[in-house]
């Protein structure tokens, strides 16, 4: 049995997770136990051996919790995508197609963190509004400016957030507004290097809480030159890197026709990719490059609402999670307004049913449609936990012994949100789907990072 003294704190309840891809499983009355680095030292389950002396020990020792009928433990959520500054655009200008969205709206935005009183007060709330939608892990972009981002990157350390933040890079004079524009490349990379040393320096990230990420924006923002030298800083370091890959037609074209290659050889040719590579969006893939993702081991941040306004055609989700590429979703803020990722999964289910059955009233129903390409909740729950946590390379995602205690517990009390349960009718099956359907921020009751109750 467990050595009590090496336990912090244990939780008894029912919960989700999903230890096999595309399937859940039920913790009926689980008991989870955290050691004092925050990582789960044991789970046990009611038929286990060892399971009703532990408990009483636990309780004996004052260690113990023990959840109402009504509450769910689970995975805390990964959002892989999420632009911190443009949380005060979130909503808006979303009838713009991409190019114009980015230049009208999303530039002259990004461009006011220089001043850090605002980016104090936008971090300080887009971190504590995800972390308060059951967000425990988030990957940012944040804006090209150095010290602001290492704002977002201590804020995220202070309300407790596991966090992945970028410094983005733009460099091409022909893409990006003169106001907002590294001042050349030698200098963008000099700030970047800084940016990562500095990060991995920040006081209290001992446990890399906070990690740095190569940010080059996108391929029409970067000049070749750019994306070498940062291949070169993700190799020097072993960093995550992030980018958007093929989003839209336009994005798609752009480097066809400049560089007549596509997005993912663009990135594998300048040594950005590794098996900590986040790539938004993915839409307009070859063959080759879901090889190279593969070769690589190199993730998709899956960002199905955005997706809906910018990508022009729908994600090959269901492709992709046959072919194992590594997928977990995105709010991709503020491309798209909302900052929950159980609206994540719920639209990335949505959206593959749009596929799935076509939209074109003219066309007879055989031909309408991609047929068998729907995603499943329980697939789209598996993203936005262990899938998500799988493209980080990170030891969350699972309720699981040797996981870090990322979690969260969903209330299903009548008194709050929309989310209903009826014992008597619901399945855990029914149970988990609801909650993908219909839990709101309201919902989140406790939220624990690095074995951290920080809601
Ligand atoms: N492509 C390049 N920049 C952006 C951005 O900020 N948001 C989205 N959705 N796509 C992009
Ligand atoms: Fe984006």
């Amino acid at each position: 049995m467990i050595t009590l003294n090496a336990i912090q704190f244990a939780l008894q309840g029912n919960g989700f997770h999903c230890p096999v891809k595309g399937e859940f499983e039920y913790l009926a009355n689980a008991l989870i136990l955290v050691d004092h680095n925050g990582d789960i030292a044991a789970t046990y389950l009611p038929l286990d051996p060892d399971y009703q002396a532990t408990r009483d020990a636990l309780l004996q020792a004052n260690k113990l919790t023990v959840l109402e009928q009504d509450q769910y433990l689970m995975p805390g959520l990964v959002d892989l995508h999420c632009h911190a500054p443009q949380w005060p655009q979130a909503g808006k200008g979303l009838d713009l197609p991409l190019y114009d969205w980015l230049q009208n709206y999303t530039f002259p935005l990004e461009n006011r963190y220089t001043d850090l009183d605002f980016a104090k007060e936008v971090y300080g709330d887009v971190s504590k509004t995800l972390l308060a939608n059951g967000t425990t892990s988030a990957v940012y972009f944040a804006s090209i400016h150095r010290e602001p981002t290492e704002l977002l990157a201590q804020t995220c350390l202070d309300v407790g957030q596991r966090a992945y933040v970028g410094k983005v890079n733009m460099d091409n004079a022909e893409q990006c507004p003169d106001y907002y524009r590294e001042a050349n490349i030698e200098q963008a990379i000099y700030e970047t290097e800084l940016f990562v040393n500095n990060v991995f320096a920040l006081k209290g990230n001992d446990s890399g809480l906070v990690c740095p990420v190569i940010t080059p924006r996108f391929v029409p923002s970067c000049t070749p030159t750019m994306l070498n030298k940062l291949g070169k800083l993700v190799q020097k370091y072993d960093l995550h890197m992030q980018t958007h890959c093929s989003e839209s037609d336009w994005a798609r074209d752009f480097s066809l026709t400049q560089f007549g290659k596509t997005d993912i050889e663009i990135y594998a040719d300048a040594g950005l990719l590794n098996n900590k590579s986040v790539l938004a969006h993915s839409i307009f893939l070859t063959e080759k490059d879901i090889e190279i993702i593969k070769r690589y081991n190199a993730g998709i941040a899956h960002c199905p609402l955005s997706n809906m306004f910018f990508a022009n055609a729908a994600m090959q989700s269901r492709e992709l999670f046959d072919h194992g590429v590594q997928i977990g979703l995105g709010s991709d803020i503020a491309g798209a307004p909302s900052p929950s990722i159980f609206r994540a999964a719920f639209d990335a289910v949505s959206h593959s049913r749009v596929r799935e059955e076509g939209v074109d009233v003219m066309l007879p129903a055989s031909q309408r449609g991609t047929a068998g390409s729907r995603i499943s909740f329980v697939e789209a729950f598996w993203m936005a936990t262990a899938g998500g946590a799988q493209v980080l390379d990170a030891k969350t995602g699972l309720l699981a012994k040797n996981h870090h205690f990322d979690a969260i517990v969903v209330e299903a009390s009548k008194n709050v949100g929309n989310l209903r349960i009826w014992p008597e009718f619901d399945s855990p099956k029914d149970i988990l789907e609801k909650i993908i359907c219909l839990a709101q921020k309201e919902n989140v009751k406790c939220v624990w990072v690095q074995g951290k109750q920080v809601i």
